[in-house]
């Protein structure tokens, strides 16, 4: 996985059909998806429950680009090994899931994957300041984690801008995960990220057995972006 800031769509396939993941990832990828953005949700950390580390490794062979996994579970520990082995690309694990997110961060590398670290809205930029030299990624909660279809958190811009200013040169992308749309997309880019999550954005209006909204959708974001 090679680091470049170039804008990177990554769909979440919480907003697929759950009966088709593996389908549903090959439409994204063939409809012009970056990254395949996959949320492990536990009921404990959030209030709802997705899926584990056996289905990240059922759809692996679905996706040929980067899987990157959103990890809204607490403990994350004793679970970085098995997404590992699941085949995630990125793992990122939330600040608040525990007291030792350093060693965390330091499990997720020393596991083979890329290692991120995600941020809630009420958690302020300066939460990373001593994680930046092991980190590959910041993801930036633009919603309160949990569900998808949420509405963006407008405040989390400026909080995008300070994290961009604090990276400076060191290759670590700013990802932006929640209400993201073509109308909240260009204030994120603008201020720095350069990794863009849409679940409901990017699924809206297409299926696996009619995917091209799935390409409409990204297009739109991504021309957004670029006018
Ligand atoms: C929220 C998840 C997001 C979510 C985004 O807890 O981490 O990835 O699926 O969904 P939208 O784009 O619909 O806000
Ligand atoms: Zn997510």
């Amino acid at each position: 996985m090679s680091f470049d800031r170039s804008l990177k769509i990554a769909p979440s396939i919480l907003s697929a059909d759950f009966a088709n993941f593996g389908k549903e990832c090959e439409a994204i990828e063939a409809q012009g998806a970056d990254w395949v953005h996959v949320d492990v949700m536990d009921g404990h950390f959030v209030p709802n429950i997705t899926f584990g580390p056996a289905t990240c490794a059922a759809i692996r062979p679905h996706i040929k680009g980067v899987m990157d996994v959103h990890l809204m579970i607490a403990p994350v520990d004793p679970y970085i090994e098995a997404f590992a082995k699941a085949g995630a690309d990125v793992i990122t694990a939330h600040v608040e899931a525990g007291p030792h997110i350093h060693r965390t961060l330091q499990a997720i590398r020393a596991a083979g994957a890329k290692a991120g670290v995600a941020l809630n809205p009420g958690t302020p930029a300066s939460a990373v300041e001593y994680l930046l030299d092991m980190v590959d990624l910041v993801c930036v909660m633009t919603v309160n984690p949990g569900f998808g279809g949420q509405k963006f958190i407008h405040s989390q811009v400026e909080k995008v801008r300070q994290l961009r200013q604090m990276i400076g040169e060191r290759p670590i992308h700013i990802e932006i995960d929640g209400g993201v749309d073509p109308t909240t997309a260009p204030l994120v880019v603008e201020a720095g990220a350069d990794v863009l999550v849409a679940g409901s954005a990017v699924f809206r209006g297409g299926s696996v057995t009619d995917p091209t909204p799935y390409g409409d959708n990204m297009r739109a974001i991504r021309s957004a972006c670029s006018s």
